[in-house]
């Protein structure tokens, strides 16, 4: 804990990152992983070989993730041989992926948020009004493929916080997380490129077989019943307390466009 505090103190970063803690957030889970690497493999495996699928039989020339944090269920070297150009997209890069992908001289790091929303939520809310989720996919027209990585259901939490945080209700709050949600699959949706989608659905909190409790991490959003499901198994007793397990419900699809309207999850 005490190194992940200094960690925090010592990266540069903009300050609304890290006032609503996403460099805090990036940090945590580098040391989950450290800490739950066995639980997380089969995991990690699965949405490595989703994304390997998506980028057969397309042009290969560039791909763009959305969400690439710290590349831990991305396959970077495969990535990098097979297509001309790599671009990662964060709301921010760690040092230690800076270093990693500097080798690789097809690989580009891009700092973007992926809302639009969150400089502007943390600016709005101190004056009292919540922004608009923005979608504009034009920057990613000419990426034969786009991978959304473990980050859909992620996108609106630390908003979500900043908000309540600042006295905003429960309704307004996440009537504001479904807006995020939903524009960034309307920003998948636009792409003329393939989509390949990873992400959870239903997040469980459970007593080793017995589901406690069932949310939604996507705030009534649908996404396509088709593709591969699995659990994550993100926190296993004793992560969180001695008594509970957290499990993340996954799909990885690697063609969006191709399962639209075939069911929703
Ligand atoms: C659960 S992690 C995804 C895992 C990641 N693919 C990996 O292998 O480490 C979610 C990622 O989404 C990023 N993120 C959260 N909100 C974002 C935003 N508005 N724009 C861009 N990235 C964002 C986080 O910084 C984090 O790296």
């Amino acid at each position: 804990m005490l190194a992940e505090w200094f960690k925090h103190q010592l990266i540069p970063a903009p300050r609304h990152l890290k006032d609503m803690g996403y460099v805090k957030e990036l940090i945590a889970i580098g040391a989950r992983h450290r800490r739950c690497q066995d639980a997380w493999a089969d995991h990690l495996g699965l949405c490595k070989k989703v994304i390997l699928d998506a980028a057969k039989g397309i042009k290969p020339d560039k791909v763009t993730i959305l969400g690439s944090g710290l590349l831990l269920d991305i396959p970077i070297d495969a990535l990098s041989k097979t297509f001309g150009e790599v671009v990662l997209v964060d709301i921010f890069h760690m040092p230690e992926i800076k270093k990693c992908v500097k080798p690789m001289k097809n690989v580009r790091l891009e700092a973007i948020d992926v809302t639009g929303v969150v400089e502007a939520t943390f600016e709005h809310a101190l004056e009292g009004a919540l922004p608009p989720a923005k979608a504009d996919a034009g920057w990613l027209a000419d990426s034969d493929l786009v991978v959304s990585a473990n980050i859909l259901s992620q996108l609106p939490l630390l908003p979500m916080d900043w908000v309540k945080d600042k006295g905003y209700g429960e309704e307004k709050t996440e009537a504001f997380a479904r807006r995020i949600i939903d524009h960034h699959l309307e920003l998948l949706g636009a792409l003329p490129g393939r989509v390949c989608l990873l992400t959870e659905f239903e997040r469980q909190i459970a007593d080793g077989d017995e589901v406690l409790q069932e949310i939604d991490p996507l705030f009534g959003a649908r996404i396509p019943a088709s593709g591969l499901k699995w659990i994550w198994n993100i926190a296993p007793r004793p992560e969180i307390t001695r008594h509970i397990d957290l499990r993340f419900r996954m799909t990885g699809i690697p063609d969006l466009r191709a399962v639209t309207g075939k069911g929703k999850n």
